[in-house]
Protein backbone atom coordinates (compact mmCIF):
# COMPACT_ATOMS: atom_id res chain seq x y z
CA UNK A 1 0.00 0.00 0.00
CA UNK A 2 1.30 3.41 -0.81
CA UNK A 3 0.30 5.03 2.53
CA UNK A 4 -0.50 9.08 2.00
CA UNK A 5 -1.97 9.40 5.69
CA UNK A 6 -2.76 7.78 8.89
CA UNK A 7 -5.60 6.88 10.21
CA UNK A 8 -7.02 7.88 13.44
CA UNK A 9 -10.28 6.94 15.49
CA UNK A 10 -11.89 10.31 15.53
CA UNK A 11 -15.39 9.39 17.93
CA UNK A 12 -16.41 6.60 19.19
CA UNK A 13 -20.08 4.90 20.32
CA UNK A 14 -22.14 2.02 21.84
CA UNK A 15 -25.69 0.86 22.49
CA UNK A 16 -26.69 -1.54 24.78
CA UNK A 17 -30.71 -2.29 25.07
CA UNK A 18 -31.75 -1.81 28.78
CA UNK A 19 -33.21 -5.17 29.38
CA UNK A 20 -30.30 -7.06 31.50
CA UNK A 21 -30.77 -10.59 31.86
CA UNK A 22 -28.72 -12.05 34.78
CA UNK A 23 -27.27 -15.52 35.14
CA UNK A 24 -30.46 -16.55 37.38
CA UNK A 25 -32.88 -15.96 34.92
CA UNK A 26 -31.52 -17.79 32.53
CA UNK A 27 -30.91 -20.85 35.63
CA UNK A 28 -35.46 -20.82 35.12
CA UNK A 29 -35.08 -21.49 31.61
CA UNK A 30 -32.35 -24.15 31.12
CA UNK A 31 -30.21 -26.30 33.86
CA UNK A 32 -27.85 -23.75 34.48
CA UNK A 33 -26.71 -21.86 37.36
CA UNK A 34 -25.16 -18.71 38.27
CA UNK A 35 -21.87 -19.81 39.82
CA UNK A 36 -21.11 -22.14 36.40
CA UNK A 37 -21.62 -19.42 34.25
CA UNK A 38 -19.16 -17.24 36.53
CA UNK A 39 -16.70 -19.88 36.96
CA UNK A 40 -15.92 -20.55 33.41
CA UNK A 41 -17.07 -17.94 31.68
CA UNK A 42 -17.07 -14.12 34.21
CA UNK A 43 -20.28 -13.39 32.89
CA UNK A 44 -22.83 -11.91 35.44
CA UNK A 45 -25.01 -10.62 33.24
CA UNK A 46 -26.29 -9.95 29.41
CA UNK A 47 -28.21 -7.89 27.54
CA UNK A 48 -31.15 -9.17 25.59
CA UNK A 49 -33.50 -7.02 22.86
CA UNK A 50 -36.88 -6.81 24.57
CA UNK A 51 -39.06 -9.58 23.48
CA UNK A 52 -42.01 -6.71 22.63
CA UNK A 53 -39.33 -4.61 20.85
CA UNK A 54 -38.61 -3.55 16.91
CA UNK A 55 -34.64 -3.17 18.02
CA UNK A 56 -32.80 -5.17 15.82
CA UNK A 57 -28.89 -5.65 14.50
CA UNK A 58 -28.67 -1.94 12.45
CA UNK A 59 -31.07 -0.11 14.27
CA UNK A 60 -28.65 -1.07 17.17
CA UNK A 61 -25.88 0.12 15.37
CA UNK A 62 -27.64 3.48 14.39
CA UNK A 63 -28.01 4.30 17.80
CA UNK A 64 -23.95 3.57 18.69
CA UNK A 65 -23.26 5.15 15.10
CA UNK A 66 -24.96 8.27 15.66
CA UNK A 67 -22.94 8.72 18.85
CA UNK A 68 -19.52 8.20 17.19
CA UNK A 69 -20.57 10.72 14.70
CA UNK A 70 -21.45 13.61 17.30
CA UNK A 71 -18.32 12.53 19.20
CA UNK A 72 -16.14 13.10 16.12
CA UNK A 73 -17.82 16.28 15.49
CA UNK A 74 -18.55 16.02 11.99
CA UNK A 75 -22.20 15.33 10.48
CA UNK A 76 -23.44 12.34 8.73
CA UNK A 77 -22.74 14.03 5.39
CA UNK A 78 -18.88 13.65 6.47
CA UNK A 79 -19.30 9.87 5.89
CA UNK A 80 -17.59 8.59 3.07
CA UNK A 81 -18.05 4.66 3.36
CA UNK A 82 -19.91 2.81 5.91
CA UNK A 83 -18.27 -0.65 7.15
CA UNK A 84 -20.93 -2.84 9.24
CA UNK A 85 -19.66 -6.05 11.37
CA UNK A 86 -21.89 -8.32 12.06
CA UNK A 87 -22.50 -12.32 12.19
CA UNK A 88 -26.45 -11.57 13.24
CA UNK A 89 -27.36 -9.41 9.82
CA UNK A 90 -31.13 -8.25 10.39
CA UNK A 91 -31.54 -10.33 6.73
CA UNK A 92 -30.40 -12.74 4.75
CA UNK A 93 -29.34 -9.94 1.89
CA UNK A 94 -28.90 -6.96 1.75
CA UNK A 95 -26.37 -6.33 3.91
CA UNK A 96 -27.15 -4.24 7.32
CA UNK A 97 -24.95 -1.77 6.39
CA UNK A 98 -27.44 -0.47 4.09
CA UNK A 99 -30.00 -0.93 6.36
CA UNK A 100 -27.95 1.81 8.35
CA UNK A 101 -27.07 4.36 5.51
CA UNK A 102 -31.21 4.11 5.34
CA UNK A 103 -32.40 4.51 8.69
CA UNK A 104 -29.64 7.54 9.11
CA UNK A 105 -30.77 9.15 5.89
CA UNK A 106 -26.90 8.58 4.47
CA UNK A 107 -26.87 9.50 0.73
CA UNK A 108 -25.13 7.51 -1.34
CA UNK A 109 -21.60 6.62 -0.18
CA UNK A 110 -20.86 2.57 -0.36
CA UNK A 111 -21.66 0.29 2.39
CA UNK A 112 -20.22 -2.77 3.04
CA UNK A 113 -20.78 -5.80 5.45
CA UNK A 114 -18.06 -7.58 6.99
CA UNK A 115 -18.69 -11.35 8.27
CA UNK A 116 -15.63 -12.03 10.22
CA UNK A 117 -17.88 -12.62 13.40
CA UNK A 118 -15.44 -11.84 16.44
CA UNK A 119 -13.07 -10.98 14.70
CA UNK A 120 -15.27 -8.34 12.60
CA UNK A 121 -14.27 -5.25 14.18
CA UNK A 122 -10.48 -5.64 13.50
CA UNK A 123 -11.45 -6.67 10.04
CA UNK A 124 -13.67 -3.59 9.81
CA UNK A 125 -11.11 -1.29 10.91
CA UNK A 126 -8.39 -2.98 8.47
CA UNK A 127 -10.71 -1.81 5.86
CA UNK A 128 -11.29 1.65 7.27
CA UNK A 129 -7.40 1.92 7.57
CA UNK A 130 -6.56 1.20 4.21
CA UNK A 131 -8.84 3.48 2.61
CA UNK A 132 -7.91 6.48 5.01
CA UNK A 133 -4.22 5.76 4.58
CA UNK A 134 -4.30 5.90 0.37
CA UNK A 135 -5.88 9.33 0.20
CA UNK A 136 -9.28 7.75 -0.83
CA UNK A 137 -11.71 8.59 2.31
CA UNK A 138 -11.77 11.16 4.26
CA UNK A 139 -14.06 9.19 7.61
CA UNK A 140 -15.32 6.16 7.71
CA UNK A 141 -18.34 4.47 9.50
CA UNK A 142 -17.24 1.41 10.95
CA UNK A 143 -20.05 -0.47 12.64
CA UNK A 144 -19.99 -3.36 15.40
CA UNK A 145 -23.67 -5.23 16.23
CA UNK A 146 -24.90 -8.69 16.94
CA UNK A 147 -28.81 -9.58 17.85
CA UNK A 148 -27.64 -12.79 19.32
CA UNK A 149 -31.08 -13.48 21.30
CA UNK A 150 -33.57 -13.93 18.67
CA UNK A 151 -31.13 -17.39 17.19
CA UNK A 152 -29.78 -18.54 20.49
CA UNK A 153 -31.06 -21.77 21.50
CA UNK A 154 -32.21 -20.91 25.36
CA UNK A 155 -32.58 -24.49 26.45
CA UNK A 156 -30.51 -27.05 28.10
CA UNK A 157 -29.58 -28.23 25.10
CA UNK A 158 -27.85 -24.85 24.06
CA UNK A 159 -26.86 -24.17 27.20
CA UNK A 160 -23.18 -24.52 26.26
CA UNK A 161 -23.38 -21.74 24.32
CA UNK A 162 -26.22 -19.75 24.80
CA UNK A 163 -25.38 -18.58 28.62
CA UNK A 164 -21.91 -16.15 26.67
CA UNK A 165 -23.47 -14.29 23.83
CA UNK A 166 -25.14 -11.23 24.58
CA UNK A 167 -26.99 -7.90 22.49
CA UNK A 168 -25.34 -4.85 21.39
CA UNK A 169 -23.53 -2.25 18.99
CA UNK A 170 -20.91 -0.31 18.96
CA UNK A 171 -19.16 2.20 16.38
CA UNK A 172 -15.85 4.16 15.62
CA UNK A 173 -15.68 6.72 12.91
CA UNK A 174 -12.42 6.35 11.89
CA UNK A 175 -10.50 9.85 9.99
CA UNK A 176 -7.74 11.11 7.97
CA UNK A 177 -4.79 12.02 10.29
CA UNK A 178 -1.64 13.12 9.04
CA UNK A 179 0.54 12.05 11.74
CA UNK A 180 1.92 9.17 10.45
CA UNK A 181 3.28 8.12 13.79
CA UNK A 182 -0.10 8.19 15.24
CA UNK A 183 -3.10 6.59 14.98
CA UNK A 184 -3.56 3.24 13.70
CA UNK A 185 -0.06 1.96 13.33
CA UNK A 186 -0.87 -1.86 12.06
CA UNK A 187 -3.54 -4.20 11.75
CA UNK A 188 -2.74 -8.16 10.93
CA UNK A 189 -5.76 -10.23 10.02
CA UNK A 190 -5.58 -14.32 9.60
CA UNK A 191 -7.64 -16.96 9.08
CA UNK A 192 -8.12 -20.82 9.09
CA UNK A 193 -10.86 -22.26 7.42
CA UNK A 194 -10.27 -25.45 7.73
CA UNK A 195 -12.22 -24.96 11.27
CA UNK A 196 -15.32 -23.41 9.68
CA UNK A 197 -17.99 -25.52 11.25
CA UNK A 198 -16.85 -25.83 14.78
CA UNK A 199 -17.79 -22.44 15.46
CA UNK A 200 -21.16 -22.06 13.08
CA UNK A 201 -24.62 -21.30 12.30
CA UNK A 202 -25.63 -23.61 9.51
CA UNK A 203 -29.33 -22.92 8.86
CA UNK A 204 -31.24 -21.51 7.04
CA UNK A 205 -28.59 -21.04 4.23
CA UNK A 206 -28.14 -21.85 0.24
CA UNK A 207 -26.71 -25.35 2.29
CA UNK A 208 -30.17 -25.63 4.08
CA UNK A 209 -32.60 -23.26 1.72
CA UNK A 210 -35.38 -22.02 3.72
CA UNK A 211 -38.32 -23.77 2.17
CA UNK A 212 -36.91 -26.65 4.32
CA UNK A 213 -37.44 -24.90 7.13
CA UNK A 214 -40.82 -24.15 6.30
CA UNK A 215 -41.97 -27.72 5.09
CA UNK A 216 -39.70 -30.03 7.24
CA UNK A 217 -38.58 -27.93 9.90
CA UNK A 218 -37.45 -29.88 13.29
CA UNK A 219 -36.71 -27.75 16.31
CA UNK A 220 -34.62 -30.78 17.69
CA UNK A 221 -32.03 -29.84 14.96
CA UNK A 222 -29.46 -28.32 15.66
CA UNK A 223 -28.07 -26.78 12.74
CA UNK A 224 -30.82 -24.13 13.12
CA UNK A 225 -29.05 -23.14 15.99
CA UNK A 226 -25.37 -21.82 16.77
CA UNK A 227 -23.02 -25.01 17.57
CA UNK A 228 -19.85 -24.31 18.92
CA UNK A 229 -16.92 -26.87 20.13
CA UNK A 230 -16.24 -24.48 23.00
CA UNK A 231 -12.77 -26.49 23.84
CA UNK A 232 -11.13 -26.46 20.84
CA UNK A 233 -12.55 -22.59 20.22
CA UNK A 234 -10.53 -22.20 24.03
CA UNK A 235 -7.61 -23.77 22.76
CA UNK A 236 -7.02 -22.13 19.57
CA UNK A 237 -8.15 -18.58 21.08
CA UNK A 238 -5.71 -18.39 23.57
CA UNK A 239 -2.52 -19.64 21.16
CA UNK A 240 -3.79 -16.99 18.25
CA UNK A 241 -4.74 -14.23 20.39
CA UNK A 242 -1.31 -14.03 22.00
CA UNK A 243 0.14 -14.63 18.05
CA UNK A 244 -1.33 -11.88 17.17
CA UNK A 245 -0.86 -9.59 19.75
CA UNK A 246 3.21 -10.44 19.66
CA UNK A 247 3.19 -9.77 15.69
CA UNK A 248 1.71 -6.15 16.26
CA UNK A 249 4.51 -6.00 18.69
CA UNK A 250 7.19 -6.96 16.65
CA UNK A 251 6.22 -4.97 13.77
CA UNK A 252 5.85 -1.86 15.95
CA UNK A 253 9.30 -2.59 17.80
CA UNK A 254 7.29 -2.58 21.01
CA UNK A 255 7.22 -4.18 23.94
CA UNK A 256 4.38 -6.13 25.90
CA UNK A 257 5.17 -3.07 29.03
CA UNK A 258 4.76 -0.76 26.05
CA UNK A 259 0.89 -1.62 26.54
CA UNK A 260 -1.24 1.06 27.85
CA UNK A 261 -4.19 -1.11 27.37
CA UNK A 262 -5.12 -4.26 25.92
CA UNK A 263 -8.25 -4.64 24.90
CA UNK A 264 -9.20 -8.24 23.97
CA UNK A 265 -12.51 -9.43 22.14
CA UNK A 266 -14.69 -10.21 25.03
CA UNK A 267 -14.89 -13.86 24.13
CA UNK A 268 -14.37 -15.53 27.60
CA UNK A 269 -12.79 -14.01 31.10
CA UNK A 270 -10.46 -16.70 31.31
CA UNK A 271 -9.00 -16.40 27.57
CA UNK A 272 -8.84 -12.78 28.31
CA UNK A 273 -7.05 -13.53 32.09
CA UNK A 274 -4.79 -16.26 30.28
CA UNK A 275 -3.79 -13.86 27.91
CA UNK A 276 -2.54 -11.10 30.06
CA UNK A 277 -0.86 -13.38 32.18
CA UNK A 278 1.00 -14.33 28.99
CA UNK A 279 2.28 -10.98 28.24
CA UNK A 280 2.72 -10.41 32.34
CA UNK A 281 0.21 -7.14 32.19
CA UNK A 282 -1.15 -5.60 35.07
CA UNK A 283 -4.65 -5.34 35.78
CA UNK A 284 -4.91 -1.70 34.48
CA UNK A 285 -2.97 -2.65 31.00
CA UNK A 286 -6.24 -4.68 29.90
CA UNK A 287 -10.07 -4.12 29.83
CA UNK A 288 -12.87 -6.18 30.50
CA UNK A 289 -16.56 -5.56 30.44
CA UNK A 290 -17.71 -9.38 29.50
CA UNK A 291 -19.11 -9.17 33.15
CA UNK A 292 -21.55 -6.88 32.30
CA UNK A 293 -22.48 -7.51 28.87
CA UNK A 294 -20.97 -11.04 27.37
CA UNK A 295 -19.80 -11.69 24.66
CA UNK A 296 -20.82 -9.45 21.75
CA UNK A 297 -19.27 -10.15 18.99
CA UNK A 298 -18.13 -8.15 16.50
CA UNK A 299 -19.19 -5.52 18.74
CA UNK A 300 -17.39 -6.56 21.74
CA UNK A 301 -14.09 -4.41 20.68
CA UNK A 302 -15.84 -1.26 19.89
CA UNK A 303 -18.55 -1.36 23.08
CA UNK A 304 -15.62 -2.30 25.51
CA UNK A 305 -13.38 0.75 23.38
CA UNK A 306 -15.72 3.24 24.03
CA UNK A 307 -16.26 2.54 27.62
CA UNK A 308 -12.79 2.46 28.20
CA UNK A 309 -12.22 5.97 26.58
CA UNK A 310 -15.36 7.06 28.67
CA UNK A 311 -13.78 6.41 32.19
CA UNK A 312 -10.68 7.96 31.15
CA UNK A 313 -8.76 4.60 30.59
CA UNK A 314 -7.21 5.59 27.03
CA UNK A 315 -5.57 8.82 27.22
CA UNK A 316 -3.75 10.50 24.12
CA UNK A 317 -0.28 8.77 23.50
CA UNK A 318 -0.90 5.62 24.62
CA UNK A 319 -0.84 2.26 22.95
CA UNK A 320 -4.04 0.73 22.60
CA UNK A 321 -3.55 -3.01 21.33
CA UNK A 322 -7.37 -4.42 20.25
CA UNK A 323 -7.11 -7.83 19.33
CA UNK A 324 -9.70 -10.47 18.63
CA UNK A 325 -10.39 -14.46 17.80
CA UNK A 326 -13.65 -16.08 16.91
CA UNK A 327 -15.12 -18.24 13.96
CA UNK A 328 -13.87 -18.97 10.70
CA UNK A 329 -11.91 -19.16 12.58
CA UNK A 330 -10.43 -15.64 12.15
CA UNK A 331 -8.25 -13.58 14.22
CA UNK A 332 -6.54 -10.50 14.13
CA UNK A 333 -5.09 -7.07 15.77
CA UNK A 334 -4.52 -3.50 15.56
CA UNK A 335 -2.43 -1.58 17.37
CA UNK A 336 -3.48 1.95 17.81
CA UNK A 337 -1.34 5.07 19.15
CA UNK A 338 -4.05 6.92 20.93
CA UNK A 339 -4.97 10.85 19.14
N1 LIG B 1 -24.39 -24.69 32.70
C1 LIG B 1 -24.06 -25.79 33.40
N2 LIG B 1 -23.36 -26.81 32.90
C2 LIG B 1 -22.95 -26.72 31.62
C3 LIG B 1 -23.25 -25.59 30.82
C4 LIG B 1 -23.99 -24.56 31.41
N3 LIG B 1 -24.33 -23.44 30.74
N4 LIG B 1 -22.69 -25.78 29.61
C5 LIG B 1 -22.07 -26.97 29.63
N5 LIG B 1 -22.23 -27.54 30.85
C6 LIG B 1 -21.72 -28.82 31.32
C7 LIG B 1 -21.43 -29.80 30.20
O1 LIG B 1 -22.58 -30.52 29.83
C8 LIG B 1 -20.37 -30.66 30.83
O2 LIG B 1 -21.00 -31.60 31.69
P1 LIG B 1 -20.44 -33.13 31.79
O3 LIG B 1 -19.03 -32.99 32.33
O4 LIG B 1 -21.38 -33.77 32.72
O5 LIG B 1 -20.46 -33.67 30.40
C9 LIG B 1 -19.59 -29.71 31.71
O6 LIG B 1 -20.46 -28.58 31.95
C10 LIG B 1 -18.32 -29.20 31.07
O7 LIG B 1 -18.62 -28.80 29.72
P2 LIG B 1 -17.51 -28.25 28.78
O8 LIG B 1 -18.13 -27.92 27.46
O9 LIG B 1 -16.35 -29.19 28.82
O10 LIG B 1 -17.16 -26.90 29.56
P3 LIG B 1 -15.90 -25.97 29.37
O11 LIG B 1 -15.14 -25.94 30.61
O12 LIG B 1 -15.19 -26.26 28.10
O13 LIG B 1 -16.60 -24.55 29.24
C11 LIG B 1 -17.13 -22.93 27.57
C12 LIG B 1 -17.48 -24.30 28.16
C13 LIG B 1 -17.38 -21.88 28.62
C14 LIG B 1 -18.06 -22.71 26.39
C15 LIG B 1 -15.64 -22.92 27.13
O14 LIG B 1 -15.34 -24.06 26.38
C16 LIG B 1 -15.30 -21.68 26.35
O15 LIG B 1 -15.35 -20.58 26.84
N6 LIG B 1 -14.89 -21.85 25.10
C17 LIG B 1 -14.51 -20.70 24.28
C18 LIG B 1 -15.72 -19.99 23.80
C19 LIG B 1 -15.29 -18.74 23.09
O16 LIG B 1 -14.35 -18.10 23.47
N7 LIG B 1 -15.95 -18.36 22.07
C20 LIG B 1 -15.45 -17.15 21.45
C21 LIG B 1 -15.67 -17.08 20.11
S1 LIG B 1 -17.36 -16.76 19.90
C22 LIG B 1 -17.51 -16.31 18.23
O17 LIG B 1 -16.59 -16.18 17.47
C23 LIG B 1 -18.89 -16.19 17.75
Amino acid sequence: MIKKYSSKISGLGKYLPENKVTNDHLSTLMDTSHDWIVERTGIEERRFIAKDSTEGTASMGVKAAQQAIDRAGISKDDIDLIVFATLSPDYYFPGSGVLVQDLMGIGTCPALDVRNQCSGFIYALSVANQYICTGTYKNVLVIGSEHHSGGLDLTTRGRTVSVIFGDGAGAAVVSRHENPEEGVLSTHLHSEGKHAKELSLIGPSTKKWVHEVFENYDPNDPDYHPYMNGQLVFKNAVVRFSEVIGEALTKNNLKPSDIDMLIPHQANLRIAQFVQKKFGLQDDQVYNNIMRYGNTTAASIPIATCEAWEEGKINSGDHVMLAAFGSGFTWGSSLIKWV
